[in-house]
């Protein structure tokens, strides 16, 4: 019988569509970082009769009647968040992790006031003050960068924090493989009174299993959507620390005003108890090991394509990430790489890269991890074969030019992508992975 026999039944469209996910996530090599896959208790929490409830308001402050289980699942859910992460307050309401950093804005600053983050070419995320996302445009956004060796310039942090007076500074990035310098930058916050948020959207699972140095004795606020390293549903917490609640005793308060009314309505629910879910998982041993082996995996694979002359910024991993720099091979050449590793059953994604010769639409760099690889249960041995892979596929398409002229960009990109379907080269390494994917078998017994 089918585990989703009411959708097939009912609309045979979005079941088409969901089967044929679920085949691709099994037949392919998951290598985007920011992506996992939850455990099926997770994955029957965020599809459950939870998802018929509104709660707007916070446990035993409801503003609709027969949310009595409702208040136990989001108790439990805060409740896991401070004991796992170590904070004396959790928010598990954000919809998602741009919401929650929204929400870090508008409790600590005004609009027109001046924040500092992570350039959004040197690995920084959008909503750390890009100029096009509204983090950008609200406020005066000061973004810092990385080195020539593609570590945050902790000097150049200091100086504009010095000249610039930010209000708000964040750590965190979407796209940095090395461990973040919570410590120092402390410092540099706590020189100019500015409130330090670390976003840890990425690391969120291998700080809860102290694989990475956790940023709540360093900075007033920590972030994190849920769905990446921490392995629960597609959502965010906010959490404050001692040393933000010892330099604002409201700030909790205010988040949490932020979140509901402020920006939100009601919670998701089903999302809630999956986050619950996946923060019991957290704390366990086994989660300790997973985090363990998801960087054993990515150093693995950093040392096995270094070894096939593959260039990585930073030239290598302290965490669960990876970023290929293709300029040895020109520029803007992501899109090309992309493309070939999808044709080849390998998802990745174009990023891209510090210094960015080209643009974010055709960067020159490749991000990729091993979180969802390691949940299947690869090692290292998996890592130094798909570095083979993963290097083949590259030179194969290296001398591939992204034409000039914007408008004939489109049609040549069409003929790639026709032309890989039939490529030999790309059709090999397709099989290879699905022959080592059906060794890791993904969802055991689900049947659509
Ligand atoms: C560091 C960081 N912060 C925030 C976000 C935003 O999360 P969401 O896509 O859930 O809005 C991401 C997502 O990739 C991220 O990497």
């Amino acid at each position: 019988m089918s585990d989703m026999e009411h959708v097939r039944n009912e609309d045979p469209e979005v079941f088409k569509a969901m089967e044929a996910e679920l085949t691709r996530q099994r037949d392919g090599l998951e290598m985007i970082p920011s992506e996992n896959f939850t455990s099926m208790a997770v994955l029957e929490a965020s599809g459950s009769v939870l998802t018929n409830k509104y709660s707007e308001g916070y446990p035993k402050k409801r503003y609709y009647g027969g949310n009595e289980f409702i208040d136990e699942i989001e108790t439990l859910a805060i409740e896991r968040a401070k004991k796992l992460f170590k904070v004396p307050y959790a928010n598990v309401q954000p919809y998602s992790g741009s919401p929650a950093n929204m929400a870090v804005y508008l409790a600590v600053c005004k609009p027109g006031d001046t924040i500092m983050g992570l350039n959004l070419s040197d690995g920084g995320h959008l909503t750390h003050g890009w100029k096009t996302s509204e983090t950008g445009q609200l406020f005066k956004s000061v973004p810092y960068h990385v080195d020539k060796q593609g570590l945050i310039d902790v000097e150049e942090v200091r100086k504009l924090a010095m000249e610039n007076k930010p209000k708000l500074i964040w750590i965190g990035a979407t796209a940095y493989t090395m461990s973040l310098p919570f410590a120092e930058f402390a410092k540099i916050a706590d020189e100019v009174g500015a409130y330090l948020a670390a976003d840890i959207s990425h690391i969120a699972g291998l700080v809860a299993a102290g694989v990475h140095e956790s940023p709540v004795n360093h900075v007033h606020i920590v972030t994190s959507t849920t769905h990446k390293t921490l392995r629960g549903p597609r959502g965010a917490i906010i959490m404050v620390t001692d040393k933000g609640i010892a330099k604002d005793p409201l700030l909790a308060e205010k988040i949490d005003k932020t979140i509901f009314p402020g920006l939100q309505g009601g919670p998701h629910d089903h999302t809630t108890a999956g986050i619950a879910i996946a923060l019991l998982e957290a704390s366990k041993p086994e989660f300790k090991e997973y985090c363990t082996q998801i960087v054993k995996n990515s150093k693995a694979l950093a040392q096995a394509l270094s070894a096939e002359g593959i260039k990585l910024v930073s030239n290598g991993t302290e965490n669960h990430m990876l970023l290929i720099d293709l300029t040895p091979f020109g520029k803007g050449k992501g899109v090309f790489v992309q493309e070939a590793l999808d044709a080849a059953g390998i998802t990745t994604n174009k990023n891209t890269i510090p210094n960015e010769p080209s643009s974010p639409f055709y960067p020159s760099g490749i991000r990729l991890g091993t979180p969802a690889l390691t949940t299947r249960g690869m090692k290292e041995e998996e890592m130094k074969a798909i570095a083979k892979m993963l290097s083949t596929v590259i030179k194969e398409v290296k001398d591939r030019e992204l034409p000039e002229d914007k408008e004939e960009r489109t049609a040549y990109l069409a003929k790639f992508r026709q032309e890989l379907l039939s490529n030999k080269k790309v059709e090999e390494i397709r099989k290879e992975v699905r022959a080592m994917c059906a060794k890791f078998p993904l969802y055991e017994g689900m049947e659509l």
